[in-house]
């Protein structure tokens, strides 16, 4: 497995393979969700390339760019094992140069959910899957549904800017209790952990719901959060059923549905979300 620090091995590296090459971008701190989308690549295409990349401007100033978890030396064992070709691993400097000042700005997408507790974070991400993505020049990019707006958000970046990738979406990855992967799932101590699985048994509580017929998102929205607010450690930032791709809400129930959570537990937020289709 190649390890590529700059910009210039990279492109180096790039312009010396042939045949079809896939994408993964990730901000490192691994697990197996990012694996299933290394692995879908290394299955998918000849070359799989890796970002880990903890990109500064898609943190707010009182986020956890600075505590954010890294390790490393263990996500390159995992990559190796996962079949990964190259990894790219640049310093913040060789992505932001002194002076670089253009930025991608998605529209009314990034607004809402994610974007309106996070001003500015919807910019960050897409400035940075651009600019990797000029740098990899894949013909597929691999992500999770766990980041279920992102997703919406890149597509439409694609679509508008005419960039020429195909992005391929993988199931949210869980653990046995149902709690999505998250590289932030260390920072929950052990009460915290346990009061985490509020966010699955919510989205599979309002799944039934719906299944048994209930059709008003409003009616449906509440009994989530009454139903979370009785875990006195959770606090939640927002409950939404949208339309997957464009993101408004519903309010009558149509499917397919994106029901989409942000949950505080201390000073982690946690998301989740669940499509109907
Ligand atoms: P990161 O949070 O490291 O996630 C990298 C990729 O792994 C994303 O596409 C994310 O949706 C996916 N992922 C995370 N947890 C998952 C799970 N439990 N199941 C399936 N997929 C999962 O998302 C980012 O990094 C950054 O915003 C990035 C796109 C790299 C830009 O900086």
């Amino acid at each position: 497995m190649k390890l590529l620090n700059t910009v210039s091995e990279l492109r180096t590296y790039r312009s010396s393979l042939s045949g079809s090459v896939g994408f993964v971008p990730t901000m490192g701190f691994l697990h197996e969700g990012h694996l299933s989308l290394v692995r879908r690549s290394t299955s998918d295409c000849d070359h799989s390339i890796v970002s880990i990349f903890v990109n500064p401007t898609q943190f707010g100033p009182n986020e956890d760019f600075n505590s954010y978890p890294r390790d490393i030396d263990r996500d390159l064992a995992m990559l190796e094992a996962a079949g990964a070709d190259a990894v790219f691993l640049p310093a913040a400097e060789e992505m932001y140069p002194p002076g670089a000042d253009t930025f991608v700005v998605p529209g009314k997408i990034a607004e809402r959910l994610e974007g309106a507790v996070r001003p500015g974070h919807f910019k960050g991400v897409a400035t940075i899957v651009l600019k990797l993505f000029n740098l990899v020049r894949a013909q597929k990019a691999y992500f999770g549904q766990k980041d279920a707006q992102q997703v919406a958000v890149l597509r439409k970046m694609v679509a508008d800017l005419n960039v020429p990738v195909e992005l391929l979406v993988m199931p949210i990855v869980r653990e046995s209790d149902g709690l999505a992967m998250s590289s932030r799932n260390t920072y929950l101590n052990e009460d915290e952990r346990q009061a985490a699985t509020i966010l699955y048994q919510s989205l599979k509580m309002a799944e039934s719901l719906i299944e048994s017929g209930e059709k008003h998102a409003e009616t449906v929205k509440q009994k989530m959060a009454e139903f979370i607010s009785n875990e006195k450690l959770a606090c939640t930032d927002y409950i939404s059923i949208s339309d997957g791709d464009s993101l408004a809400e519903q309010t009558i129930i149509t499917r397919p549905a994106l029901i989409s959570l942000a949950v505080r537990f201390g000073r982690t937020r946690l998301i989740d979300n669940l499509i109907l289709v």
